[in-house]
C-alpha cells in the first residue's frame, strides 16, 4: 500500500462524494441519495445513484460502482495513488512525504531532463519532416497513406541526413554533454554526432503522454529497419507499449495488440484508438502488467505467418498470467493490420476482430493445422497432443466443453477423448472426470446464491459489531473465496476492534486497484438489501454461514479432485458433513 490508512481517510473525509462527482455529473437530489445519467455508459433515464450516507456511487444500467476514489480513477483513468493526489490536491491538503528516498529527487531531475531533452527533439524531426529536408520521408509517408492528422497525432517526424544537426541543435538550447550522453540521442564515439541520421522518426510515449524514447525507420531498402533509443533512465524497452497514451484514453476494455509501430497508426487512423505494439520485443509480463491497468481484455492480432502463430501462443500465458483474457486474430489475405485496413477498410477488420478465436481455440486450431485429418493415424496423433492441452485447463467446464470440440473435430468419440484428458492428467488414484458433468447453469446457479450470501455476511458484519464477531469466530478470510471479499472481512473485524465508527467507502480503500474497489462497493450496493433485523435472529444468520461454508468446501473438494489429493478430499468431505453441528452466538456488543 502507497499511503497509510489515516492519510487515505483525511483524504476521503474532505472529499465529499457527492460534491465530486457534481462537477461531472448533473445530480439530483431523492432522499439521501442523488441519481443523474451514468458518465460511464450511454443512458437516457438515469440509473446513476450516488448516496451521500454511504459515500458511494452505483449504477444500475452498468454496474459500475465505488467510492469517491474510484470515481476519479475511472473518470480521469488514474491509478489508485494518482487518484488519491488528485483528489488530495483538489481538497487542498498536502500529503504527508513518505519515506524519503536519497537519490529519488536527483533521479526525478534527471529524469525531467529526459524528458525535456526528448520533447525538444520530437520537435525538432516534426519540424524537418514538415520542411524540405523531411521530403522523403513525407513523400513515403504519403506512399503509405499516412494521413496529416495521423502525423500529427505520433508526433512523427524526420531525421535529417546529417552528422550531427541535432547534436547542434540540442546544444544551442543550453543542454550539456552529460545529459545528452544519457539521452541516447547522441553517440560520442568519434566525436558527437546522432543517433538518428536520415530516418523516419516514431517519438514512443509513456501512458501519461511523456516522450521516452524514439524508433527510427530507414527509408530505403537498407538495414537495420528500425533503430531504437537504447536502454535510458526514462526508456525500458521491454515495459513500453507503442500506442499506450491513446489506449489509455480510449477508456476500450478490450485493446488490440499488435506487432508494429506503422500497424499502430494505421489502426489509429481507421479509429481503432485501443491498439497498442510492444517495441519489437516479445509481449511479456511487464507489458501484461502495464496493460492490465488499462483494459482487462486482449485480442492479439499478429501476421499469418508462422512466426506470427508462434508469437501468438507465447504471448497467451504471458497475458493470461496476468490476468488478461486474450482472443487471437489470425489475418488473412494481408502480411499485417495495416496492410489489411488499407486494403479492406475497417469494417472488415471490426468484423475480423468480432471473429477472434479464443485463447483455447486458437491453440487448439494451432495443434490441427500441424495434422492431415484426413489420415486416421494423423487424427489419432492430432487427438493425442489436443488432449494434453485440455488436461491443463483450469475447470472441469472448460475441459469438457473442448473435449466435445475437439470430438467434433476429429471425429472420435468424446467418452474417449475425456479418458485421454484423464489419462493425461498423469492419475494416479481412481480420481477421474466424470463423463457426465453438472451443467454450466446448474453450477452458475449454485455459486451465485453462495456468493450472495457471502455479500450479505459482510453488509452484516459492517452494519453490527456483534455480528461481525460472531462471524469471525467460524468463518477464516478464505472462506470467503473471493480475495476482495476475504480482505473485507478482514478490513471490517479490524475496524471494529480498533473501536471507530467507519463508512462502507473507508472500507474501500484498502484496495489499490479500481476492479476490487467496485466488487467491494458492489457488496454495500445490493439490489434487494436485507436489513440487519432481518437476518438478525441467529438461525438465519448460520444459514447464510452454512451456504457459504457448503460452497468454499465445494471449490476444495473439486481442486483435490484435480490434485488427484484423496486424503485431502476425505478431509474436505468430513468438515462438510460436520456443517450441520456448526453453531453461531451473537452478543450484543
Ligand atoms: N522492429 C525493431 N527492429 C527491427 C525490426 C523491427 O525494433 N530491426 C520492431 C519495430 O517496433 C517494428 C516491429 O518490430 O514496428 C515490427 O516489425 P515490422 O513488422 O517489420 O515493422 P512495421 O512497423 O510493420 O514496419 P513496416 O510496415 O514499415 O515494415
Ligand atoms: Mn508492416
Amino acid at each position: 500500500m502507497f499511503f497509510q490508512q489515516d492519510v487515505l481517510d483525511e483524504v476521503l473525509a474532505r472529499s465529499d462524494i457527492v460534491d465530486v462527482i457534481s462537477g461531472y455529473v448533473n445530480l439530483k437530489q431523492s432522499g439521501s441519495s442523488y441519481t443523474g445519467l451514468c458518465p460511464f455508459h450511454r443512458e437516457k433515464t438515469p440509473s446513476f445513484s450516488v448516496s451521500a450516507d454511504k459515500q458511494l456511487f452505483k449504477c444500475f444500467g452498468c454496474g459500475e460502482a465505488g467510492n469517491v476514489f474510484g470515481f476519479i480513477m475511472k473518470t480521469e483513468n488514474l491509478a489508485f495513488p494518482e487518484a488519491v493526489r488528485f483528489l488530495a490536491d483538489r481538497a487542498n491538503y498536502t500529503l504527508p512525504e513518505g519515506k524519503f528516498e536519497p537519490n529519488a529527487a536527483k533521479n526525478k531531475a534527471v529524469r525531467e531532463k529526459l524528458f525535456a531533452v526528448n520533447k525538444l527533439a520530437a520537435r525538432f524531426f516534426y519540424d524537418c519532416l514538415n520542411s524540405g529536408e523531411g521530403k522523403t520521408a513525407s513523400n513515403y509517408l504519403d506512399k503509405r497513406c499516412v494521413s496529416q492528422s495521423a502525423r500529427k497525432r505520433f508526433g512523427l517526424g524526420a531525421s535529417p541526413d546529417k552528422w550531427d544537426s541535432l547534436y547542434k541543435f540540442l546544444k544551442s538550447e543550453g543542454y550539456g554533454d552529460d545529459i545528452l550522453n544519457q539521452s541516447g540521442l547522441i553517440l560520442y564515439e568519434k566525436g558527437p554526432h546522432d543517433k538518428f541520421r536520415n530516418r523516419l522518426m516514431f517519438p514512443i510515449f509513456s501512458a501519461f503522454g511523456e516522450i521516452t524514447g524514439f524508433g527510427g525507420r530507414i527509408l530505403d531498402g537498407g538495414s537495420p529497419k528500425y533503430l531504437n533509443s537504447p536502454e535510458t533512465p526514462v526508456f525500458e524497452k521491454s515495459k513500453n507499449l507503442y500506442g499506450i497514451n491513446y489506449a489509455r484514453k480510449s477508456k476500450a476494455r478490450e485493446v488490440i495488440l499488435v506487432e508494429g509501430y506503422m500497424d499502430v497508426i494505421a489502426l489509429n487512423q481507421a479509429g481503432f484508438a485501443n491498439t497498442v505494439a510492444s517495441l519489437g520485443t516479445a509481449f511479456n509480463k511487464e507489458h501484461a502488467k502495464l496493460l492490465k491497468r488499462y483494459a482487462p481484455k486482449a485480442v492479439l492480432v499478429f501476421d499469418s505467418d508462422t512466426a506470427g502463430v508462434t508469437a501468438a501462443l507465447r504471448a497467451i500465458p504471458e497475458l493470461e498470467y496476468s490476468g488478461i483474457s486474450c482472443k487471437v486474430l489470425t489475418l488473412s489475405g494481408a502480411k499485417d493490420p495495416d496492410e489489411f485496413i488499407l486494403t479492406y477498410g475497417k469494417e472488415a477488420f471490426q468484423t475480423a476482430i468480432d471473429k477472434a478465436l479464443g485463447s483455447v481455440a486458437f491453440r487448439i486450431n494451432a495443434v490441427k493445422n500441424k495434422y492431415n485429418l484426413s489420415k486416421t493415424e494423423e487424427r489419432v496423433s492430432f487427438t493425442s497432443e489436443v488432449t494434453k492441452l485440455l488436461a491443463e485447463l483450469p475447470s472441469a467446464i472448460e475441459k469438457s466443453a473442448y473435449a466435445k470440440e475437439v470430438s467434433k473435430i476429429s471425429g472420435i468419440p468424446e467418452e474417449a477423448i475425456i479418458t485421454e484428458v484423464n489419462s493425461a492428467q498423469n492419475v494416479e488414484q481412481n480420481v477421474r472426470l466424470p463423463v457426465r458433468l453438472k451443467t454450466e447453469a446448474e453450477k452458475d446457479q449454485a455459486e451465485a446464491g453462495a456468493r450472495e450470501a457471502r455479500r450479505s455476511l459482510l453488509r452484516l458484519a459492517a452494519s453490527n459489531k456483534g455480528i461481525a464477531y460472531a462471524i469471525d469466530e467460524v468463518l477464516k478470510p478464505s472462506h470467503f473465496v473471493e480475495a476482495t471479499l476475504g480482505e473485507m472481512f478482514t478490513r471490517i473485524t479490524e475496524r471494529h476492534r480498533s473501536g471507530a465508527s467507519f463508512t462502507p467507502a473507508e472500507v474501500l480503500n484498502f484496495f489499490d486497484t479500481y476492479e476490487k474497489q467496485k466488487e467491494a462497493a458492489d457488496v454495500f450496493s445490493p439490489k434487494n438489501p436485507e436489513t440487519a433485523q432481518e437476518v438478525n435472529g441467529e438461525r438465519s444468520l448460520l444459514q447464510l454461514v452454512r451456504k457459504v461454508l457448503e460452497s468454499y468446501y465445494d471449490h476444495k473438494s473439486s481442486e483435490a479432485c484435480s490434485n488427484n489429493d484423496l486424503s485431502e478430499l476425505n478431509a474436505i468431505l468430513e468438515n462438510k458433513r460436520n456443517l450441520s453441528k456448526l453453531n453461531i452466538k451473537v452478543t450484543d456488543c
